[in-house]
């Protein structure tokens, strides 16, 4: 029986991982930090000092911000919009193509439904299913892959699916089920689901039934959420694991689902608990942006815990852009909580490569110094395959929260965009590119997690997997590729805001790597524990997302254009299509 805190979407278990309430190791910074940091780190230190915060003991809120102390001097933005605009736009679909990412969702769905229906997970080896918890099933695979055969018009599937869904499906379980993969998977498979059936009123009861149940979890002094919730007994359950802490895109990748819930049923009450978490964030919001992964749901504040792209902080981003964009774009609170954060990552947490060819994202960590017992803050030159969403998101930003017009050119013209949407969308195309590069392994597939070698590092190319170890040995946690979709998810979206075929070849050459090494001949797909391994090795476990994002994203890369079109739909972080709506409810926010 797996534990559902496994199978987080947004939580791997690093050892790199440092919660906020571990006493850190003598920092080791094995990085030469440059003089100005090493400048800015002094000034912080003296700072925290004089406040007092240094020397307390155990979790800390961050009253300064270290963005602010670090990196005073802004970078240059980047200028130019890459030169390349030699090719022709045509939007048509690539029929044998897009028939082929059909016939791979088949595959994956057929297995499960033949050995797994109803199951919330499914290993297509052992050929059986596991639920979350042992109170039983909650739809999540059958939820989550359902608007997927809607799109592909795979009527039986989706026939069958449905049943399932009215005579089947309850939701009444003892047991904590997590807030956030609850969100995304089940209440956004259902709204979607609801959207693309023109208003199939089983999933709108369904949907909600689980808000319902759900909304107890923001009854906490802050109103951020709490991390669980048992969805039979309807409370929130603070998560064990982390001190009762709530990850910041745990609290704020509800909004776009709650907030529609909210407009469909005129029930403000979903509306408002979704919008006060993201008051009490801009709240404790650090003065330019930069967000800590993890919140204290008692204070509402950030804790002092890393601050990166990946997981816990991956979401908050794209759902800045996105919870603006629902709306129409009036809710231009968001756009500036959006401004302000895509200038504290560019400040703080854009690098480029060794070869000066590759754009990538970092990370920073605190660290306590063990002699003095002081705050130190590390860079660590690590992508994680989930920060690969952020190169489409920033192109989607640059059109839309930074373009001078309602509608930009395909690809768009550099006078369209304002100079903060020509930054962000020459850092979006070239963070594409990086993430495609880390596919160029020896299968073709991305590991988890790379990192990047410094100027100075003598070793060959610009990235490499950390402690790989040689075939046949066992592989690292971080060699793996588990069927992960944001990569194809950023190159769906510049194919629609460019029409560069070279987005779609991109996309091709994954697909075929998946079919490759993740296709399992009696029916399904498996996770691949070494991308650098060739034969590979599986880990029994298809993902979800597979279905409902993966396969979603290389199918709409390869339809026409008119499917699902960029400027109506907001997709969640899951990959279910919400229309964008004016608002009739309108709350304190904006
Ligand atoms: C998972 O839950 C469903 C009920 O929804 C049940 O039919 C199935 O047997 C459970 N699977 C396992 C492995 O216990
Ligand atoms: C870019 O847009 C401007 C203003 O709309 C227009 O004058 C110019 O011709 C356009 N350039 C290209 C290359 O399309």
């Amino acid at each position: 029986m797996s534990d559902s805190t496994s199978t987080l979407r947004n939580r791997k278990p690093t050892a790199s991982e440092s919660t906020p309430t571990e006493s850190p190791d003598l920092a080791k910074p094995a990085k030469p930090p440059t003089s100005g940091f090493l400048a800015a780190l002094l000034l912080l230190l003296g700072v925290l000092g004089l406040l007092g915060l240094a020397g307390a003991a155990g979790t800390y809120i961050y009253n300064q911000n270290p963005g602010h102390y670090f990196w005073p001097e802004p970078r240059e933005p980047w200028k130019a919009i890459p030169g390349d605009t030699e090719w022709t736009v045509d939007f048509s679909a690539d029929v044998p193509k897009r028939d082929a990412i059909v016939a791979a969702f088949k595959h994956a769905w057929s297995a499960y439904e033949r050995d797994a229906m109803g199951n919330d997970e499914y290993h297509p080896i052992a050929r059986k299913g596991t639920n979350l918890t042992e109170a039983g099933g909650i739809g999540y695979t059958v939820i989550d892959s359902i608007d997927t055969m809607l799109l592909m018009g795979l009527n039986d599937e989706y026939a069958r699916a449905r049943q399932w869904v009215e005579s089947s499906m309850t939701l009444d379980r003892d047991a904590n089920f997590n807030t956030f993969e609850t969100t995304i998977r089940v209440l956004g498979g259902l709204l979607s689901a609801y959207e693309l059936t023109d208003g199939d009123q089983l999933y709108l009861d369904r949907a909600v039934d689980l808000a319902d149940r759900m909304l107890p979890v923001f009854d906490t002094p802050s109103g951020l959420p709490y991390s669980q919730v048992n969805l039979a007994k309807r409370v929130g359950v603070a998560d064990s694991d982390n001190r009762g802490l709530v990850s910041t895109a745990e609290a704020s990748t509800l909004q776009l689902e709650f907030r529609y819930l909210g407009y469909l049923t005129d029930n403000s009450d979903y509306w408002d608990k979704a919008e006060h978490v993201m008051k009490v964030i801009r709240q404790a919001r650090l003065p330019n942006g930069l967000t800590p992964i993890f919140m204290s749901s008692d204070a509402g504040k950030f804790m002092t815990s890393d601050i990166r792209l990946g997981s816990r902080a991956d979401s908050y981003f794209e759902y800045l852009l996105k919870q603006y964009l629902q709306t129409g774009s009036v809710e231009t609170i968001y756009r500036e909580m959006y401004d302000d954060s895509m200038q504290a990552i560019h400040d703080n947490l854009i690098e480029t490569s060794k070869s000066g060819k590759l754009l990538y994202t970092l990370e920073i960590h605190p660290k306590r110094l063990a002699h003095n017992n002081q705050m130190s803050w590390i860079r660590t030159l690590k992508q994680d395959h989930l920060v690969c969403f952020l190169g489409g998101s920033l192109m989607l930003g640059a059109t839309t929260a930074g373009a001078f017009t309602g509608r930009v050119s395909i690809p768009p013209n550099v006078s369209e965009l304002s100079p903060v949407g020509q930054r962000d969308w020459a850092t979006g195309v070239s963070l594409v590119e990086t993430c495609v590069d880390t596919y160029r392994t020896a299968s073709g597939l991305s590991p988890e997690i790379v990192h990047f070698r410094e100027k100075i590092d003598g070793g060959k190319g610009d990235w490499y997997i950390k402690d790989a170890r040689p075939p046949g040995m066992p592989p690292v946690y971080d060699a793996r590729y588990i069927l992960r979709p944001e990569t194809v998810e950023s190159l769906f979206i510049a194919w629609r805001l460019t029409g560069h075929p070279k987005y779609r070849a991109y996309g091709w050459d994954i697909f075929q790597a998946i079919e490759t090494h993740c296709r399992v001949p009696g029916g399904g797909y498996a996770s691949v524990l070494n991308v650098e391994e060739v034969p590979v090795q599986w880990e029994d476990k298809m993902e979800t997302f597979l279905m409902s994002e993966t396969l979603k994203y290389l199918f709409l890369l390869f339809s026409d254009d008119t499917v699902l079109p960029l400027d109506e739909y907001v997709f969640n972080t899951e990959a279910h299509p919400l229309p964008i709506f004016s608002p009739s409810v309108r709350a304190g926010l904006f």
